[in-house]
């Protein structure tokens, strides 16, 4: 019995984690990001290297975590004079371009 059970577990728990990556991530488009990123350059740099010692590094940070960043700030759970002023009027879109634009940027 409870090995039956913990098959059928297994299963859905497979079954789950093939299908959550799609729902949790939204597949960014990093050349679309042109569109907004001229916002953040003159900070965070067009490489993604900051351009002064409060600035932190962008370049290669994963996707995901930008974009969770980047959220945070537009709801103000996370709070920067100027990160939550950059964050509140992005869309989930450009969110998700902005976060596959710096993770991929060299
Ligand atoms: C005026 C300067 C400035 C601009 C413009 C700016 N940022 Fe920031 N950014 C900051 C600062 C300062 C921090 C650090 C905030 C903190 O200490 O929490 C930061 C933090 C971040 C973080 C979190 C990094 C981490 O490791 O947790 C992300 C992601 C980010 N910025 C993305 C962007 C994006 C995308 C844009 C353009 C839409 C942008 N920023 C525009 C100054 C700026």
């Amino acid at each position: 019995m409870s090995t039956r059970l913990n098959s059928v577990g297994h299963w859905l728990l497979a079954g789950l984690l093939g299908v959550s990556p799609a729902l949790t991530l939204a597949a960014g488009d990093p050349a679309a990001a042109v569109a907004v990123v001229g916002r953040c350059v003159a900070c965070h740099g067009a490489d993604g290297i900051g351009k002064a010692p409060q600035y932190p590094n962008l370049r290669g940070q994963k996707a995901s975590y930008i974009e969770k960043s980047l959220k945070a700030f537009r709801s103000g759970e996370r709070k920067d004079p100027s990160m939550s002023a950059m964050a509140k009027p992005l869309t989930d879109a450009e969110i998700a371009n902005l976060a596959a634009y710096f993770e991929t940027v060299d």
